[in-house]
């Protein structure tokens, strides 16, 4: 139907008649002629009809946007003046000369090429319009090259791609699971894959030796901007391979992806354990564009007579940290009340500060609502091991380990944001190695940080020895701050997946009931293996500039994980509920509560 595309006209093409399809951004009338912006996937044209060709004149006058047209007409060079540099086509423009409409369009409910001011929900509701924005086409062709490098290099690699069951049984990695009721077996259900983990090694047990697979996975957690419902991972397991050769393949591919596509060239990537990550930053995944950095003074703190310091420093499982804020001496009282009342938000009971004015004056340089309650030599030593300058203000957290990691991490991005340390445009990428086996829950019980068929360092009987102090064979890589992917070399040796299942407070009947399958393909000769898995929307995400993983997927969900466009979940009939055996205890949703499921008032 169309010679050429909208967005590939230029000069070149002059003089030559031209054929193009696509849909009217707008249309201006300038005293005589009408002006058309027409838009296909690649950019879009201006095209022009005047009055000599009367009939095509008279219908371009009646178009409206997003009416979908195909015209004919020869390439022009625009008039000295009128060319827009901005523009890739804006050298040129169509002097049309037919023209057709293929179709009409209602109103679009928001303007297509600015959204700025169209509300999130409204476009998630009109999702093929939003798409219809050269952002979004630019983001999901991004997506597509960058798939495209991922196959190329992993079919390179020696992996072979293999599809894996979507409606299977429960795969833990933590995530609460989507059910599938059966119909053919009543009472019974079916979990969607929260990954491929236990299918990727029963094919390196099967002998397949190197496997990927963009995979589409599920998980029924709390969202968040770098979270989806239903999200895709780049899936990779290597047998006869151990930590070198799954980091090293990781690290190619990342490398990889980001020369071919955005002509970027990463350096290697460092490697920092879990202990020293957290202990710095507060985080598994620290952003380490960031220069800001926790500092223990615990030690400081012991024997102080301020009891919300000396509290967590004498318990182990407290911890004291400072954290320098360059220039932090100028904030507000008000700002600071405003991090006070941020560093809540993870549990932190207050946000003790020493603002250093003047070094040179001692006591009387600093400003501090906790130096009343410290010894002199305490504040000093404090100040010097932080580095503290005139100028500088210093926070604290004590409290549980946990609480001060999790409060002063994120003050510590947010400060980084605030006081602009960060540099935007720069990369960092890291690996995060050494993760400890085991954390603790809320009642105490021992659950696995990755998965429990990560393999442990040591023995099955030093594990069971001592399940907290364990390290796994785990690793993370993170880029800017966010886990673009996790991995581990796995257990192949039945006894030692036992023991971690035992651990785990699963008795030998339950383990075989949940993972029988798997625990018998261990008897069967399964090599030593391990692998990785990419988040693909959160390589996506950063590639592209975006801190919305919604803005990379076509169709993606909301913070309530329902999709605006279908009105996806909703209710089924009784009949269909009957078949599958179901009865629901749900109260009916009141129109009132349906804001994720749109009335159709579609005009
Ligand atoms: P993990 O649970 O760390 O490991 O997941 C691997 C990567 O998948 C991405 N990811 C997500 N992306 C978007 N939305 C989500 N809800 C979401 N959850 C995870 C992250 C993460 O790093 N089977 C193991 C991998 C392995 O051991 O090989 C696994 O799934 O980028
Ligand atoms: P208070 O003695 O509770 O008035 O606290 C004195 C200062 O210590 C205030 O600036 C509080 O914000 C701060 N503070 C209180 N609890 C903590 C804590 N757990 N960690 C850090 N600072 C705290």
């Amino acid at each position: 139907m169309r010679s050429h595309y909208c967005g590939a006209l230029r000069a070149a093409h002059e003089g030559e008649t031209v054929t193009l399809c696509g849909w009217v951004q707008r249309r201006r009338d300038h005293g005589g002629v009408i002006f058309l912006d027409v838009r296909d996937r690649t950019g879009f044209v201006q095209v022009v009809f005047d009055p000599d060709t009367e009939e095509s004149f008279a219908l371009a006058d009646r178009m409206r946007s997003e009416y979908v047209i195909q015209l004919t007409g020869r390439v022009r060079m625009r008039p000295e003046g009128t060319r827009n540099p901005e523009m890739p086509t804006g050298d040129v423009e169509v002097l049309g000369k037919t023209l057709t409409l293929l179709n009409s369009s209602a109103t679009p409910p928001f303007v297509l090429d600015e959204y700025s001011d169209a509300g999130e929900d409204v476009r998630l509701r009109y999702r093929y319009l939003d798409l219809r924005r050269p952002e979004m086409q630019a983001r999901l062709a991004l997506r597509s090259k960058i798939s495209r490098v991922i196959r190329n290099t992993l079919e390179e690699a020696g992996c072979i791609d293999v599809e894996t069951p979507i409606l299977t049984r429960a795969t833990p990695e933590g995530a609460r699971d989507y059910l599938v009721p059966s119909r053919t077996h009543p009472g019974e259900f079916f979990a969607l894959p929260q990954s491929p983990q236990l299918f990727k090694q029963l094919l390196m047990i099967s002998g397949l030796d190197r496997y990927y697979q963009i995979a589409k996975c599920f998980r029924d957690e709390d969202l968040r901007a770098d979270r989806q419902p239903e999200f895709t991972q780049v899936d990779i397991e290597l047998s006869f391979a151990d930590e070198e050769t799954v980091m090293a393949l990781g690290e190619t591919l990342v490398k990889r992806l980001f020369e071919e596509v955005l002509e970027v060239s990463l350096p290697t990537f460092p490697r920092m354990t879990w202990e020293e990550a957290m202990r710095r930053y507060g985080s598994d995944k620290p952003d380490l564009r960031n220069p800001l950095e926790l500092v223990d003074v615990a030690d400081l703190m012991a024997e102080v007579d301020f009891k919300v310091f000396s509290g967590p420093a004498k318990d182990p499982g407290g911890r004291v940290a400072a954290l320098r804020a360059p220039g932090g001496a100028a904030l507000s009282r008000k700002v600071i009340d405003d991090y006070t009342r941020f560093v809540g938000i993870y549990g932190a009971k207050g946000l003790a500060y020493i603002k250093v004015n003047s070094l040179a004056e001692g006591l009387e340089g600093l400003q501090s609502p906790i130096i009343k309650f410290l010894p002199e030599a305490v504040v000093r030593a404090v100040l010097d091991r932080v580095g503290a300058e005139d100028g500088d203000l210093v926070f604290f957290g004590a409290d549980q380990t946990r609480v001060v990691n999790e409060s002063l991490g994120a003050l510590r991005l947010k400060l980084g944001q605030d006081l602009n340390l960060v540099d935007e445009a720069a990369w960092a990428p890291l690996w995060v190695v050494a993760f400890p086996m085991f954390e603790k829950d809320r009642s105490g019980a021992f659950t696995p940080l990755h998965h429990p068929f990560t393999a442990p360092e040591g023995s099955p009987d030093s594990l069971k020895a001592d399940p907290g102090a364990a390290l796994s064979r785990a690793y993370d890589l993170v880029l800017n701050g966010y886990e673009l992917g996790g991995g581990s070399i796995r257990i192949h040796d039945l006894a030692m997946q036992r023991a971690v299942l035992e651990i785990l407070g699963l008795d030998e009947a339950e383990a075989q009931a949940r993972f029988g399958f798997f625990l018998d393909a261990l008897a069967y000769g399964a090599p030593p293996h391990g692998g990785i898995a990419f988040g693909l929307d959160r390589i996506v995400m950063l590639m592209s500039g975006t801190s919305a993983i919604r803005d990379v997927i076509a169709f993606p969900k909301t913070q309530t994980a329902a999709c605006l466009m279908t009105a996806a979940p909703s209710t089924v009939d009784l009949a269909q509920l009957q078949e599958l055996s179901l009865r629901s205890t749900a109260a009916p949703r009141q129109a009132s509560e349906q804001s994720d499921s749109p009335s159709v008032d579609n005009a």
